[in-house]
């Protein structure tokens, strides 16, 4: 029988973090570009490396009925295996808890965690994905081990992904790794509004010891954890944040 070729799925891989986790990782991986909107991952698809194969995977990650049989059929129309998994799409609404909604909770629970259970779900099924999945990096956010207003659903969200993974760290191994990354602020499309106000970023800039990061401060370590060289480290939440959250300085 043929091997197949192996690929690394980048959810989120339209934009801002993701997109750089998937440029990045373009040089070494065949890469599966998961986002919602054509023309941005086109924009992403083109700024990847030539030595390597890029796959697009258009789906909207709410459509969560769905997911399962779409992306089970996109491995099996693509004749591909999935090797390495990284969940980066994610849905920030800053509300505080007397406005928010159910459709607020549903939305930000689905994206940032009901659709990366259910991708994982397929990845480790042996007929689809032929025991091929060697590692995952999931998203999360360094609000995940603390609080800030107006994003509790938001942060409960990521206690949960991290509740995942570890959970999950356990269950799967030894054949398959999984950890996380909290993130500080890093300016992106889903950060814009605060990134905007120039006060609030002298305000943050402030509290943050080595400063504000950018995208390729979290690539590096999704490079890493994914690679050979992290074999021996599963089950654990990793903060990039410049140092902001182990500061107490009044
Ligand atoms: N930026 C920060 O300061 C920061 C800090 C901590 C954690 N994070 C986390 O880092 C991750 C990336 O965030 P970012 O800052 O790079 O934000 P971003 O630029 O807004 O990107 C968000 C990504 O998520 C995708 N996405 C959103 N809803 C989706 C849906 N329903 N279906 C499929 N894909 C969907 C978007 O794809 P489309 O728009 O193409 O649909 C986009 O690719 C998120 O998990 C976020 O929570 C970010």
């Amino acid at each position: 029988m043929d091997e197949k070729k192996k690929f690394v799925l980048i959810t989120g891989a339209s934009s801002g973090i993701g997109r750089k986790i998937a440029i990045g990782l373009s040089a070494t991986y065949n890469v599966v570009l998961n986002g919602r909107n054509f023309e941005k991952i086109i924009a992403t698809k083109e700024k990847c490396s030539e030595i390597n194969e890029q796959i697009i995977f258009i789906k909207d990650l709410c459509d969560i009925n769905e997911l399962e049989e779409q992306f089970s059929e996109f491995i099996r129309e693509n004749n591909i295996e999935i090797s390495h998994f990284v969940h980066c799409a994610g849905y920030m609404k800053m509300v505080p808890l007397k406005m928010t909604t159910v459709e607020t909770i549903n939305t930000t629970f689905t994206i940032n965690i009901i659709s990366a259970a259910l991708i994982l779900k397929i990845l480790i099924n042996r007929k689809l994905n032929n025991a091929a999945l060697k590692s995952a990096v999931l998203i999360s956010s360094n609000i995940s081990n603390f609080g800030a207003k107006a994003l509790s659903i938001y942060g409960a969200s990521k206690a949960g992904l991290d509740g995942l993974m570890r959970s999950l760290a356990i269950e799967l191994a030894p054949k398959i790794r999984i950890n996380s990354i909290l993130p500080g602020a890093v300016k992106t499309e889903m950060t814009e509004s605060i990134f905007d106000n120039n006060e609030t970023v002298q305000r943050m800039e402030a509290t943050y010891p080595l400063g504000l990061g950018n995208t390729n401060d979290i690539y590096e370590m999704v490079e890493f954890l994914l690679s050979e060289k992290a074999r021996w480290i599963t089950g654990q939440q990793f903060t990039i944040d410049g140092g902001r959250t182990i500061n107490i300085s009044g």
